[in-house]
């Protein structure tokens, strides 16, 4: 088996447990069990670069490569061109996209600071792996330094449509340079579908069926792999009793009350205004739920100097406050707002405590908080995952009570329906989502991937 060498712009610290979700809980899972190197962004930023070689660390199977960033980087490839322009762009948010060129400059030389570092670090016989947004022009970069090992590329968050590609300068230059890796692998067929329109309206070219591409003299596949979870890590994770979250659940079960858990980065797109004022409107619509009810929503901070986070940190603090000065009572609050991190084994015992788990994103690449939460629950008595249309687990977990994330009445009936669902009807729901979890689960994800670049197989939807 070839040498795996995976690029990510942040790497995970393997020796502590992550955060719920996202790109770094996927890979982990996965680059653990076959072993590899994993290059990324050490979390660093310095005043100035003295072009340090990576620093090599090895954990366990996995030997990490890392290397810092600049101030300057940071702001005009991190939280300029990645953050200010291509996540709201991919997330169809072109009201916050916030274009400069000097972002574009940055993301282009950081790209090529990538490059050198991994040439240090490959062997002719690795197979390389690229992911996300931050590093789409890394093959190109690769390439005119003479690498001609098989690189592969998997997006984590959504594809847009053209005409929404179409809005950031240089779009076409940034098509081609996502063309330039050998398969190019998506979330879902939505966002495949997005890459093909794309191609056929500004590039002229065609998408086969079975996702080849052709351009020059070059043939790219481009395909569907939906990203999974380590299923039975989870579960076990779950099922570990913990003091903390058994003793708030015994509190609950005596006052016969019920949770609803919300956990997400603290970022626009996950919907989290609307998601409370669902939780709201449970509580008008239906009066008689009122403190039998609480909604638990930890948001975890992240890229903070970026005005837009700034702006929905102060919306959700004034949202969840209002709601508990509405509607708390001197012995029960409605919401509990945590603006923090959690520990992933709390998560997990909080995941299996709550009724129903809440999962609203406006737009999302997969959702791993939704197969965490179907994963933590119990066969005797699961509880209910209640999911946004728009984040791309939707096109899987088909037997979720499926919402739209901007009809808030929408989501205030659904929540009911969860939270008075009959137990055999939420055994049945958990049962069927528990085996499509397990069918796309991380390992699942890494083989056909890795199908895909070592030996050129292509890939179907879903
Ligand atoms: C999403 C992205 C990842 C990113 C993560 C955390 O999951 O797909 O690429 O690493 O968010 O965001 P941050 O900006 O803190 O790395």
């Amino acid at each position: 088996m070839k040498r795996l060498v995976v690029v990510s712009n942040r790497v995970a610290d393997l020796s502590r447990s992550a955060q719920a979700g996202g790109l770094a809980v996927g890979l982990a899972d996965s680059l653990r069990q076959r072993g590899g190197v994993w290059m990324g962004w050490d979390g660093q930023t310095l005043k100035y670069d003295d072009q340090p070689e990576p620093r090599i660390r090895k954990i366990g199977t996995v030997t990490q490569a890392t290397i810092p960033l600049t101030e300057q980087d940071y702001a005009e490839y991190y939280l300029g061109f990645s953050n200010s322009v291509l996540w709201p762009l991919f997330h169809y948010r072109l009201d916050l996209v916030e274009y400069k060129s000097v972002f574009l400059d940055g993301y282009r030389r950081v790209n090529a600071k990538f490059a050198d570092a991994l040439t240090s670090v490959l062997q002719p016989d690795d197979i390389i792996w690229v992911h996300d947004y931050h590093l789409i022009p890394l093959a190109a970069e690769l390439r005119q330094r003479g690498c001609n090992q098989r690189i592969g590329f998997f997006l984590h968050i959504p594809f847009p449509p053209p005409e929404i590609i179409a809005a950031v300068p240089r779009h076409r230059w940034l098509v081609e340079s996502l063309l330039e890796f050998d398969v190019i692998g998506f979330q879902t067929n939505t966002d495949l579908g997005n890459l093909q329109h794309y191609v056929e309206d500004h590039l002229g070219c065609r998408m086969e069926q079975d996702g080849r591409i052709r351009i020059g003299k070059r043939e790219v596949i481009a395909g569907c792999f939906p990203i999974g979870i380590d299923v039975d890590a989870f579960v076990e994770m779950a099922e570990k009793p913990n003091e903390e979250v058994a003793i708030e659940t015994q509190r609950r079960d005596i006052l016969g009350r019920k949770q609803i858990i919300g956990v997400d980065r603290l970022d626009y797109t996950k919907g989290l205004p609307d998601r409370l004022r669902a939780f709201a409107r449970l509580l008008e619509l239906y009066p008689e739920m009122r403190k039998t009810v609480a909604l638990m929503q930890i948001a975890t901070p992240t890229r903070e100097e970026v005005e837009a986070y700034v702006e929905i940190r102060k919306e959700l603090e004034a949202l969840s406050g209002a709601i508990n000065g509405r509607f708390a009572d001197f012995n029960w609050t409605p919401v509990r707002y945590i603006h923090g991190t959690v520990p992933r084994e709390a998560l997990a015992a909080l995941f299996r405590a709550s009724q129903v788990g809440f999962v609203t994103p406006l737009r999302d690449g997969m959702n791993l908080v939704a197969k965490e939460y179907i994963a933590a629950q119990s066969m005797e008595d699961p509880g209910v995952l209640v999911l946004s249309k728009f984040a791309g687990a939707a096109e899987e977990l088909r037997e979720a009570l499926i919402v739209n994330p901007y009809d808030v009445d929408d989501m205030a009936r659904n929540l009911c329906r969860a939270l008075t669902m009959p137990l055999e009807e939420r055994r049945e729901r958990q049962a069927a989502l528990m085996k499509r979890i397990r069918k796309h689960d991380a390992r699942h994800w890494l083989e056909s991937f890795m199908a895909a670049l070592e030996r050129g197989e292509t890939q179907h939807a879903a």
